[in-house]
């Protein structure tokens, strides 16, 4: 570079480069100054200087006064940093009166605010990125004020008594990142109603059964809360909420104690999402209460063993539509005691290990079908035998062979049961050797060459299959409830 240069000419250059390092850093050292307008002047508003700009502070004031200390900051012509207006009487954000003002921040809390001006917040769209107006008396969200407020990454409208999202409610708001609409008393979203900030954004809506802090009136109708958030942090204050509804978002995973508050979470609803990593602790804090779990139509790989293991009282685990390939023998190990529904299937199962289901003691449906798996021995049978109602391993790229003699003798053990459960008697087995199907209660067994172990088994098992298996129909009574009582809370 130059410094290979001689003499004077390399002289100047070192000097020159010298003067224009001191002036950068001089630029860049420099604190901005700004200014506070005399104390009188604002009063009852109070003001300080901040890094980025000015922190103003009006409480327990009125509409006039606020006014007033508006125009006096318009005459300073500084960056208002913050401007916090809180425990005041505002019912109503008049039209122009931050015109002129350079607000990056603005709080309007706890301050009667019921009507938002349409013109009231439009000279901010150039400046303003976050905007709390919580506690107040909003009804609904302001569109007109807020729609083209387009650097805002925050709106905070939290405990406010708003009823309905209408469509398109943030139309506008493209920068938005965050939105929080907790403590309102919201009844209804129209399907577009977030329409318009469909980025990378996943709409959390949360339906609430209990919530302690409503009167009893309001806890008879169903509370529905919804949020916009990258991460999902869940708000403190649901201490006592008894279900969660967060299907059918974006979620990409669930991180560390995010419910961990929630203590009394019964039933959890995490389908239809794209979660490919549930963090081993994900599931802290559900310890005592989570019985209902949905994992179903997300990207995950493997069961969630790791997570799962603390919830002691899990009773229902959905993983269908999922892509797990393998179920490692210890995959229940820990939790699986208290399971009486588990849903497998839909996904990429090719083997189960013998001893995959050794703990699943309460097991009484299991949904297997439409996997990738070949055989299912009896072995791995045995340990649920006794408890299973209903198993369901219709298409499999099932191989006829002596291993599924204990699912022939099962659906014999059935003729004549309930419609649902016959449909099941079309399951199919690739007979290899004939290159051709059968049913597997067809099974020839006759020609299949069963000998040994497998031969002194078809006698026990058709003493105890049938015992162990005959009432289907109620168990698929039940998990059909299951499945009805869970639909009927769905969001939106
Ligand atoms: C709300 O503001 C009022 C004054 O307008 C004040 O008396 C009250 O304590 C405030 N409430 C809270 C929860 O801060
Ligand atoms: C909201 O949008 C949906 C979908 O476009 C539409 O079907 C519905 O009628 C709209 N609701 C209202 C109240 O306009
Ligand atoms: C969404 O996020 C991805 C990666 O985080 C980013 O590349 C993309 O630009 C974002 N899209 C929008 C519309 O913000
Ligand atoms: C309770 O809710 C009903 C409608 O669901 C309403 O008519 C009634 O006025 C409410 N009662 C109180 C005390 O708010
Ligand atoms: C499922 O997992 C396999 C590897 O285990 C991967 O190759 C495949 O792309 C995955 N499928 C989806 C839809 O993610």
């Amino acid at each position: 570079m130059a410094t290979s240069g001689g003499g004077g000419g390399g002289g100047i250059f070192v000097a020159a480069l010298w003067w224009i390092c001191l002036m950068w850093g001089w630029a860049h050292v420099t604190p901005q100054t700004h200014n506070c307008p005399s104390r009188s002047d604002l009063a009852p508003c109070v003001c300080t200087v901040k890094k980025n700009g000015l922190d103003i502070l009006c409480e327990l004031t009125d509409q006039q006064h606020i006014s007033r200390a508006m125009s006096k900051l318009k005459t300073s012509n500084e960056v208002i940093f913050y401007l916090k207006l809180r425990h005041n009487n505002l019912p109503k954000l008049q039209d122009f009166l931050f015109l002129g003002l350079n607000i990056h921040h603005l709080t309007i809390h706890n301050s009667s605010l019921a009507v938002v001006e349409e013109s009231s917040l439009n000279s901010l769209g150039n400046q303003l990125t976050q905007l709390d107006l919580s506690q107040n008396g909003l009804i609904s969200v302001p569109s007109t004020a807020i729609h083209n407020l387009h650097h805002l990454l925050l709106l905070n409208l939290n405990h406010n008594r708003i009823t309905a999202i209408h469509n398109r409610s943030f139309d506008g708001l493209d920068t938005l990142e965050i939105l929080t609409l907790y403590g309102n008393k919201i009844m209804s979203v129209e399907s577009d109603a977030f329409k318009g900030l469909d980025k990378n954004y996943s709409v959390f809506c949360v339906q609430v059964r209990q919530f302690p802090y409503l009167t009893a009136n309001e806890t008879q109708s169903t509370v529905a809360m919804c949020r916009i958030l990258i991460h999902m942090i869940l708000p403190t204050g649901l201490e006592g909420l008894d279900s969660l509804i967060l299907g059918h978002n974006q979620l990409k995973e669930v991180p560390a104690r995010v419910f961990s508050h929630l203590n009394l979470l019964n039933s959890l609803e995490l389908d239809g999402n794209q979660i490919n990593h549930i963090h081993s602790e994900a599931f802290f804090g559900l310890e005592e209460n989570l019985q209902y779990l949905r994992l179903g139509d997300n990207n995950i790989h493997s069961i969630p063993s790791e997570a799962l293991r603390r919830l002691h009282r899990l009773r229902h685990l959905d993983l269908r539509s999922n892509n797990i390939s393998s179920i490692p023998e210890d995959a229940f190990t820990g939790f699986g005691d208290t399971i009486t529904f588990l849903n497998l299937q839909k996904n990429d199962i090719k083997v189960l290990p013998s001893l995959a289901f050794e703990n699943l003691n309460s097991l009484e449906t299991l949904h297997l079908q439409n996997n990738k798996l070949k055989h299912i021995p009896e072995e791995i049978m045995e340990p649920i035998v006794d408890t299973l109602r209903n198993i369901d391993i219709m298409d499999n790229p099932l191989v006829c062979d002596c291993g599924l003699r204990w699912y022939r003798d099962w659906l014999k053990s059935l003729r004549n049961k309930d419609d649902d459960v016959m449909l099941k008697k079309r399951t199919l087995c690739t007979m290899v050797s004939e290159h051709r199907e059968y049913k597997v209660q067809e099974l020839p067994v006759e020609r299949m060459n069963c000998v040994g172990k497998n031969l002194e088994q078809t006698s026990a098992n058709e003493a105890t299959v049938p015992r162990g298996y005959c009432t289907v129909a109620v168990a698929t009574a039940v998990s059909t409830l299951a499945v009805a009582t869970f639909s009927s809370y769905r969001c939106m």
